[in-house]
């Protein structure tokens, strides 16, 4: 399976950190930000990668990442994203690298404790369609919310101000190739944006959309300085935790 990293964007939430590099490029840690998504798509075993990003610290990524070899990967592309269209356009953007294969999108601001290796497997033996990660939050507000009936997810709200649950939907998501026809047919939102909760819900009509519920921390440490402060004490725990 294909992975595809996004790591486009402005973002304007961790001002000045971010006033002249990529968010991504942050540390957490020990290393730069993306470093951890990276490691959770090699721990899964995904070989074959694309880097998205955009502005002005795009050749950044190549200096520090490379062909990829070292971080375990056979290859490593990189596309550009003009402007900040919103993460179903970044994810379009990885169509001809993509092909018509299955393929598994992280965000480059997420880092989750625990390895994805279970959900991609459930992926490999679902015949199409979309598949979504789960985890309990005390703040849904800030996320993409997921209406959960008898065990399938029946619809998702981007940040709504009135959640009805706290399971918040990850940036860990899976589909099949029939996503870049889908993006096609999405309508920017009000904040002008392509969005990813658009385009689950698009498989949510047609059906085809599963999903877990991940065990373990998580977190989207690109949304606050307090995320990030946090997401540098949690990593440090957790690999001092693996440390022999
Ligand atoms: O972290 C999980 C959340 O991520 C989900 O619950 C939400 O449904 C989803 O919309 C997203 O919300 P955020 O507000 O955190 O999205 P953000 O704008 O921070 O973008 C997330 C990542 O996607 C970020 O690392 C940069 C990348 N990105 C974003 C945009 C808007 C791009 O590469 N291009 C873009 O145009």
């Amino acid at each position: 399976m294909k992975g595809v990293v996004l790591a486009g964007g402005l973002g304007s939430r961790l001002r000045p950190l971010t006033s002249i590099t990529n968010k991504h490029l942050l540390p957490v840690y020990d290393r730069p930000m993306i470093y951890h998504p990276l490691g959770t798509l090699a721990g899964a075993g995904v070989k074959d990668v694309i880097v998205v990003t955009g502005g002005n610290s795009a050749g950044d990524f190549m200096r520090l990442l490379g062909d990829g070899r070292s971080l375990g990967f056979r290859c490593l592309n990189y596309a550009f994203q003009e402007r900040e269209g919103g993460i179903a356009e970044a994810i379009g953007l990885s169509r001809a690298f993509v092909g018509d294969e299955k393929f598994v999108v992280i965000l480059g601001d997420n880092i989750l404790e625990n390895p994805i290796t279970p959900y991609i497997e459930a992926f490999s033996r679902q015949e199409g369609g979309a598949r979504v990660l789960l985890k309990r939050v005390s703040n849904p507000r800030d996320y993409g919310v997921a209406q959960v009936e008898n065990g399938r997810v029946v619809s998702i709200v981007e940040k709504p101000s009135d959640p009805v649950s706290d399971l918040a939907v990850i940036g860990v998501y899976m589909y099949d190739a029939r996503a870049f026809e889908l993006i096609e047919t999405l309508k920017p939102s009000g904040r002008g944006e392509l969005e990813v909760t658009d385009l689950n819900n698009a498989y949510i009509r047609m059906g085809q959309l599963e999903a877990d519920e991940i065990t373990g921390w998580w977190s989207d440490c690109g949304a606050s300085i307090d995320n990030l402060l946090e997401a540098n004490v949690r990593v440090s725990e957790i690999m001092g935790r693996e440390r022999p």
